[in-house]
Order: C-alpha cells, then structure tokens, then sequence
C-alpha cells in the first residue's frame, strides 16, 4: 500500500443517536429528513477521515426506508467509504434501529452518499485511493463504478454512450 492509499476500514464511523419526540412524525416514528440529516453528517465525518480536508455532499442516491424507527429507540448509523475516484469518494452506510428496552435490533436502511474533498479555494482536490480488504468491501468497491456512472449520466455530467461498466450489464 502507498502512501497515497487508505484501507476501507479507517473510514469507518459509527454514530448513535436516540430517538425523541422532537425527532418524530405523528406516528410516533423517527422523520426521514431528520434520519438523512444524521446520515449525512455520520457520511461527511467517514469522508473526511479518508480524505483528511473539508468534504461537501455531491450526491445523494435514492433510499428506501423499509423499517420505521420508533420513539424511544437508537439509531445506529455505521459509515465507511467504498471507492475513492480522482476528487470524489463514494459512501456505503448502513442504519439500523435497537430498541435496549426489548433488546432486539432491526435494519431501517442502506444507502450511498457522494462527497468531493475542496482545497482551502473551495476547489475539487485529489483524495488517498481506498483499498478494500475484506469480500464485502471488494464487493462494495466494484460496483461503485457502474453507480457512479448512473449519477453521473442522471447529473448531466456523463454521456450513457460512454458508461462503459454499465452498458456492459445490458450487453454481452
Ligand atoms: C460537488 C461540487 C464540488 C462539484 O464541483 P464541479 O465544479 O462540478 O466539479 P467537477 O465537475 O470537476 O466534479 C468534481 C467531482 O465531483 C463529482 N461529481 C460532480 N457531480 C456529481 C454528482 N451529481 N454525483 C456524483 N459525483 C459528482 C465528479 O465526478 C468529480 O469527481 P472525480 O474528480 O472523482 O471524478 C460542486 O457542484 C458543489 O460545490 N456543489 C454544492 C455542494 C454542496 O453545497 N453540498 C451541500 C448541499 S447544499
């Protein structure tokens, strides 16, 4: 490894919070937006550990929410950077919900964030690459390519004619 790589492991962030009224929807779950808001910063602080400079929020691919989180129950957000390009990374995160009451724990969410490190002009620079270690990161690290290119097509920042891992899925 050189010194201009990370393994994807020193990225990782885990963050906790509780769940409280403020936090919630009439059904006595946790917000969305309030749930994409810690997403975004448990993201931002895995970014920022890979990197080592300022990072902002390029991209937010789609989420589901498949597990609402009740009142009165954490929320674990667990963060970790999957690939790194030239001035961008892609970040897998994971959240789940516990309630220590019942003591059992459930998935609410997966999803991948795009952060660009700035230089102190608030230009795009250069990030460490990532290294992926075990078969999930590897996993992780060669599909970001194909999901790059689909925000980069949807931003308007790609031709589909030159996503060249992606068109190869529909062809042979
Ligand atoms: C994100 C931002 C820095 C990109 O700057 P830019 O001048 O468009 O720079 P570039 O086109 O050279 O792109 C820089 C990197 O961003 C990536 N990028 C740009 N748009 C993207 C998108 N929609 N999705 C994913 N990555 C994107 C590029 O692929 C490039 O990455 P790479 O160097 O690893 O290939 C700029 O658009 C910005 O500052 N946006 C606002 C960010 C912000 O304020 N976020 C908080 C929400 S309000």
């Amino acid at each position: 490894m050189d010194q201009n790589s990370k393994t994807a492991k020193e990225s990782v962030v885990t963050m906790t919070e509780l769940v409280l009224p403020n936090d919630t929807n009439m059904f006595g779950n946790l917000m969305g937006g309030r749930l994409m808001y810690w997403m975004d910063i448990a993201a931002a602080l895995s970014a920022m550990k890979h990197c080592g400079t300022p990072v902002v929020t390029a991209s937010v691919d789609n989420i589901s929410f498949e597990n609402p989180i009740k009142l009165g129950n954490a929320v674990h957000i667990q963060a970790r950077v999957s690939r790194a390009f030239n001035t961008s990374m892609e970040i897998f995160m994971s959240v789940w919900g516990e309630d220590a009451l019942h003591q059992y724990k459930y998935k609410s969410n997966e999803a991948y964030f795009t952060f660009v490190a700035l230089d102190p002009n608030g230009k795009p620079r250069k990030v460490p690459n990532l290294i992926p270690e075990t078969e999930d990161e590897v996993k992780l690290f060669e599909g970001a390519l194909r999901r790059r290119q689909v925000r980069l097509i949807l931003g308007g920042k790609m031709q589909p004619n030159d996503a060249t891992e992606l068109k190869a899925l529909f062809t042979k």
